[in-house]
């Protein structure tokens, strides 16, 4: 029998799947939120195969509280910073995440609904119109920014970064700039140009995050690299937090150092500043877009992502490496 645990109830088609495979037993904890530590330890006890959220922190002790029997980690995210590969790998353990393309269209939609939003100036207007506030038109009322013909910089050009070029390419004749580790062929064939990252955040009009975390990219955008931004751009994070040094974002939006930014992730997530007193006062900001990682929220992203944990799965325990190994 192999014990699959489910750390909370995830979009159907995936576990659907996993239920019809014959000698598994699943279970996925009951309630409705994020597992705590104490509940974790419990749950993964004698388990074979563990389906993580990106809100479980899984590292050495979960994984020695699972005991000898754990052989898989199946993450229900793209990004796998929850989890301690080192750890993993020292006992053995096979990760998989759960990028697919339906994830990376889903989160292009929305870093591009970001950068609508702040172009147009749309959640400030909205927030204003519903107070009661519009009063006549006005010629210089909100004066926002067009997208058509601006730079679009990607910082990881990606699946996801290579889905918001060509979004933006095809519909506004955007020119598409991308550094990253390693060069993307399909991305430059499609007309994006490759630049070194201090280029990229000088030209760029909206300069949008599509790298994992790690190490080398903790902080990757901090004082230095904003003030390289021009003063008219706009910041877009679909990654995750750490990957911007929230508390220079903040002091940059004050002073007027760069135009805007459209966060979905944020530093010491699920708290909206990096001060865990909460005292940077982003939320108050106009030229601020904050929504609550909802990137990927959306039914055909979520129902691929619980399919391809799912296939990793049956795939492992089937004795073939599953499509989505990390390392
Ligand atoms: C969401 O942030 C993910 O990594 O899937």
């Amino acid at each position: 029998m192999t014990k699959i645990f489910v750390t909370r109830e995830i979009p159907d088609h995936g576990l659907k799947l996993l239920k019809a495979k014959k000698g598994v037993k699943l279970s996925i904890y009951k309630e409705d939120k994020a597992i705590s530590r104490a509940e974790l330890k419990k749950g993964v006890k004698g388990i074979d195969v563990l389906l993580p959220l990106l809100t479980d922190k899984i590292d050495a002790e979960i994984m020695d509280a699972a005991g000898p029997s754990l052989k898989m980690i199946a993450n229900y995210a793209v990004g796998f910073d929850n989890i301690d590969l080192k750890a993993a790998a020292a006992r053995g353990l096979v990760v998989t995440n759960a990028a697919c393309p339906e994830i990376s269209e889903s989160v292009a939609e929305h870093a591009l609904a970001l950068i609508f939003a702040l172009a147009h100036r749309i959640v400030e207007t909205d927030a204003w119109t519903r107070k009661g506030n519009y009063k006549g038109w006005g010629p210089k009322m909100f004066l926002g920014t067009d997208i058509k013909g601006k730079t679009l910089g990607l910082i990881g050009g990606g699946a996801i970064g290579s889905a918001l070029a060509r979004r933006m390419k095809d519909g506004f004749e955007v020119k598409i700039i991308y550094t990253d580790i390693k060069r993307n062929e399909a991305l430059e064939a499609f007309g994006a140009k490759f630049v070194k990252q201090d280029q990229l955040l000088r030209e760029a009009d909206f300069v949008s995050l599509h790298v994992p975390l790690l190490p080398t990219t903790h902080h990757l955008i901090s004082t230095k690299e904003l003030r390289l931004m021009k003063k008219t751009a706009f910041l877009i994070n679909t990654a995750r937090g750490p990957i911007v040094d929230e508390l220079a974002l903040i002091k940059a939006l004050l002073k007027g150092t760069i135009a805007g930014a459209g966060l979905d992730v944020y530093e010491a997530e699920p708290l909206i500043d990096a001060n865990p007193k909460d005292t940077y006062e982003l939320r108050k900001l106009p030229n601020v877009v904050l929504t609550p990682h909802t990137a990927s929220a959306t039914i055909e992203a979520r129902q691929a992502m619980s399919t391809t944990a799912a296939k990793n799965i049956l795939a492992f325990l089937d004795g073939k490496t599953p499509p989505n190994a990390v390392k």
